[in-house]
């Protein structure tokens, strides 16, 4: 699949951050966030755009935030179902910018006199004599997403606030299932593309979505709860959106080609989620892994967990390990094509002699060896983690 990250470990590894370094983002990371939002093949037909835009480094946009350089608009049209798809787009691209190391935050709450003064063609909307058409206000930007590097000495007494009251309270499942009933005999796949649903971000952490499903669990329905009372306000629908991103790609990184369908019911958006039947896996995938499978799941295992140990800004070394690595053991998820051209390049940049297949599987075997869990121990897994981050500079 065109360019997808790993999904479980971008899901976990996503916070909203609220603080900021104010360097940009850096040119490779950049390129390859772009082409994604341009060439991922999303589920179905949209008109939301993704606009790129530079901010100044001060509150006036973001109010609480300082906003870094770089930041997404999230174009519209303001119609239930246009909205989700915005929400599913949008939050694929910020699972991509955190697997790139980057940190995100969606803000529904942000300053359009202030968009309009730093980037007036990220700003759509009645707000907008430029651009804008008062007389039809069916199209806006809907939400931003300052897209930069945590800046940890930043956290004020809002970020921790947030952090410890709201970021990570989820609702438990049984709360978000119309038939609650259902729990028990919900497949375990699909128990692992719901808990990924549920790590969704939402607008003040509110978790409107709600999960049914149709027979046999065929499909999975994503809307908002029966008794939802319509808000003016566009947040729901995105979150309904966001909600069924985290499901789809949970169910591709498990190897299913799923469908979707999107539609309204009582004036929300519902996505329905075909899993379908899971993708043969290619012959090469088997063959590639045939050779070092035992150090490769290994080293993958170890460096996945010391990437989770490492934190957030530290981590965007071992974080390129594991995404450099990642391709050689999971060329279906991320195409053959993408997969053995990362991995060849970097693997002849530690030694020139690796060549081709072989030459990757060898230095992945290499490399995961060296983040072996024997040196236990939280000081030395950062000791190697960063001895190997010069490696893997562009
Ligand atoms: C559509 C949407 C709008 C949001 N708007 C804001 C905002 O204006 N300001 C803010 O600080 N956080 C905003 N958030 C972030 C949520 O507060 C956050 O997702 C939620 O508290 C869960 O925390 P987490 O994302 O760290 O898991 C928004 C999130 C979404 C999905």
């Amino acid at each position: 699949m065109n360019g997808l990250f790993d999904a479980k470990t971008a899901i976990e590894n996503r916070r909203s951050v609220r603080s900021f370094k104010s360097d940009p983002i850096e040119g490779e990371a950049m390129a390859e966030l772009s082409k994604f939002i341009k060439t991922f093949p999303f589920p179905f037909q949209h008109n939301t755009e993704i606009k790129f835009f530079k901010s100044q480094p001060t509150k006036e946009l973001y109010y609480t935030i300082r906003a870094p350089e770089d930041n997404m608009a999230f174009i519209s049209d303001l119609d239930p179902i246009s909205l989700g798809k915005t929400g599913f787009i949008g939050e694929l691209s910020v699972l991509k910018a955190t697997s790139l190391g980057l940190s995100t935050c969606w803000i529904g709450t942000f300053k359009k006199s202030e968009l309009l003064s730093v980037s007036p063609e990220a700003l759509v909307g009645v707000d907008n004599p430029g651009i804008s058409d008062p007389s039809v206000m069916s199209r806006a930007t809907v939400c931003c997403c300052p897209v930069g590097y945590f800046e940890e000495k930043g956290l004020r007494f809002y970020d921790r606030l947030v952090k410890t009251v709201f970021s990570l309270n989820r609702k438990v499942l049984s709360e978000l299932l119309e038939e609650p009933s259902a729990e028990p005999k919900i497949p375990q796949d699909i128990m692992f593309a719901l808990d990924m649903g549920m790590r969704s971000p939402s607008a003040v952490n509110m978790q409107p979505w709600r999960f049914s499903f149709d027979d046999n669990f065929e499909s999975i329905l994503i809307g908002l709860p029966g008794d939802f009372k319509p808000f003016k306000w566009a947040y729901p629908n995105i979150d309904i959106g966001i909600c069924a991103s985290h499901v789809y790609c949970a169910l591709l990184s498990l190897d299913y080609a799923p469908k979707v369908e999107v539609f309204t019911k009582n004036n929300g958006v519902v996505f329905r989620i075909f899993p379908g039947k899971k993708v043969m896996k290619r012959v090469f995938k088997r063959k590639l892994l045939r050779r070092p499978i035992k150090e490769i799941n290994k080293g993958k295992t170890v460096a996945t967990s010391s990437a989770n140990r490492l934190g957030y800004n530290d981590l965007r070394g071992a974080l390129r390990t594991v995404i450099a690595l990642y391709p050689t053991t999971n060329p279906v998820k991320f195409g053959v094509g993408i997969a053995l051209r990362t991995a060849t390049a970097l693997c002849t940049k530690i030694d020139p002699k690796n060549k081709g297949v072989i030459g990757v599987v060898r230095t992945a075997a290499l490399v995961y060896s060296k983040l072996d869990t024997k040196q236990r121990g939280f000081n030395k897994l950062l000791t190697t983690a960063k001895t190997l981050i010069p490696v893997f500079r562009p």
